[in-house]
């Protein structure tokens, strides 16, 4: 039985892939390299020394889509491919409600078809829109401020209600807060189109002379230091939580939702600090203005993961600066040999 892997060329996908290989699980892929590059296949392969199925499918091509059903004996599926850039967001939201709705309702609708019972859902902790406070539980109000938020939510709404109505159904929402941290081989890691609008590979940018100052949105923010808290994850970690998650609806436990972060928050300044002690390198950078849409702070309890998974994030703050800069200097043109 295989695990239909939806995205898995992507930044998260992949470094999952990686895990579900180590834990013998057969791995079909399937992306569309709309934000990722080919060469992340091979680097999966030689970081595990396995192989796995792939297929070069647009998941809004339902057609293309139900091949990959027909032609594998699938059991599970997890669930990235999506659009995900905020900004890009609010200027096309055309395409993230079409490509992001439409994927995940392709999926739902093979799946039922082909009785496929188990699904892993990427949400993410946008979802909680501006908290009343942190840490932030999953049982807290949910609203949303920009295109790519609403299309996780809908997506949300969607799944709780197809869950009410089919009780064979096992679904995991994982609700993931800031991915940063690449695979410590430096094989696979995160590489944006253009200009970054995250804060981490902004700061790698920085520290590989691609970009020459960070701009810090906001320094006065009712924080410690002024600057945005997040809680930051170590990629290597919140893969390993959807092997566990996947765990967990092999026992049939229905729906379920999970935050996925660390529990700490650290804030920009922190990140900073954190990220020239691991690499070496003064990221020179500038207080600005506040982004907006930004929140002052967002960390996760995670104390239903670490029960109910068996799941806690292990790599602190430090690991995941010295990880992402072991990715960028390795690769200072990302997967790709071009230059910005
Ligand atoms: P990513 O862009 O690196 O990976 C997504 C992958 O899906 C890409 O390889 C892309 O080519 C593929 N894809 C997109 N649309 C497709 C389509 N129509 N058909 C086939 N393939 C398609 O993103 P990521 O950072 O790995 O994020 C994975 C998931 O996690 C996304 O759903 C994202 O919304 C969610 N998420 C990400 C973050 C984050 O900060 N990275 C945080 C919370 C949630
Ligand atoms: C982190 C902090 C910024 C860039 C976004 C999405 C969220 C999720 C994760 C997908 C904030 C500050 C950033 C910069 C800065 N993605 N910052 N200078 O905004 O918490 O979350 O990615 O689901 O939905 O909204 O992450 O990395 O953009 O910002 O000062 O150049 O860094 O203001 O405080 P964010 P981020």
């Amino acid at each position: 039985m295989g695990v239909l892997v939806n995205g898995g060329a992507g930044y998260i996908g992949s470094h999952t892939v990686v895990e579900l290989l180590e834990e013998n699980h057969d791995v079909i892929i399937v992306d569309n390299f709309s934000n990722s590059d080919p060469i992340v296949l091979d680097r999966i392969k030689e970081i595990s020394g396995k192989d796995f199925k792939f297929y070069k499918v647009d998941i809004t091509d339902i057609e293309a889509l139900e091949k990959v059903f027909k032609e594998n004996n699938i059991d599970s599926v997890i669930h990235f491919a999506a659009y995900k850039a905020v900004g890009e967001s609010v200027a096309k939201p055309l395409e993230y409600y079409s490509n992001n709705l439409i994927n995940t309702l392709n999926v739902l609708n093979l799946m039922r078809k082909y009785n496929v019972k188990d699904f892993v859902f990427s949400s993410s902790a946008t979802v909680y829109g501006d908290p009343e406070s942190c840490p932030i539980f999953e049982d807290f109000p949910l609203s949303t401020t920009n295109p790519y938020g609403a299309t996780k939510l809908m997506i949300e709404d969607m799944i709780r209600d197809i869950c009410k109505a089919d009780d064979s159904l096992n679904v995991a929402i994982l609700r993931y807060f800031n991915p940063v941290g690449a695979h410590i081989s430096g094989l696979i890691g995160e590489e944006p189109n253009g200009i970054p609008n995250n804060l981490m590979p902004y700061i790698t940018k920085v520290a590989v002379g691609k970009l020459e100052k960070l701009s810090v949105f906001g320094g006065d923010y009712n924080t410690p230091d002024g600057t945005g808290v997040r809680d930051y994850i170590h990629v290597v970690d919140l893969a390993k939580g959807h092997i566990k998650a996947l765990d967990k609806l092999k026992s049939n436990c229905g729906l379920v939702t999970y935050n996925l972060g660390t529990g700490n928050g650290y804030s920009v300044l922190d990140i900073v600090k954190a990220f020239s002690l691991a690499s070496g390198k003064e990221i020179p950078y500038e207080i600005v203005e506040r982004r907006p849409g930004d929140i002052a702070m967002c960390y996760a309890d995670t104390s239903k993961a670490n029960s109910e998974l068996g799941w806690k994030a292990e790599f602190d703050i430090s690991r995941m600066c010295e990880d992402s800069w072991r990715w960028q200097s390795n690769n200072p043109n990302g997967y790709v040999n071009y230059d910005m």
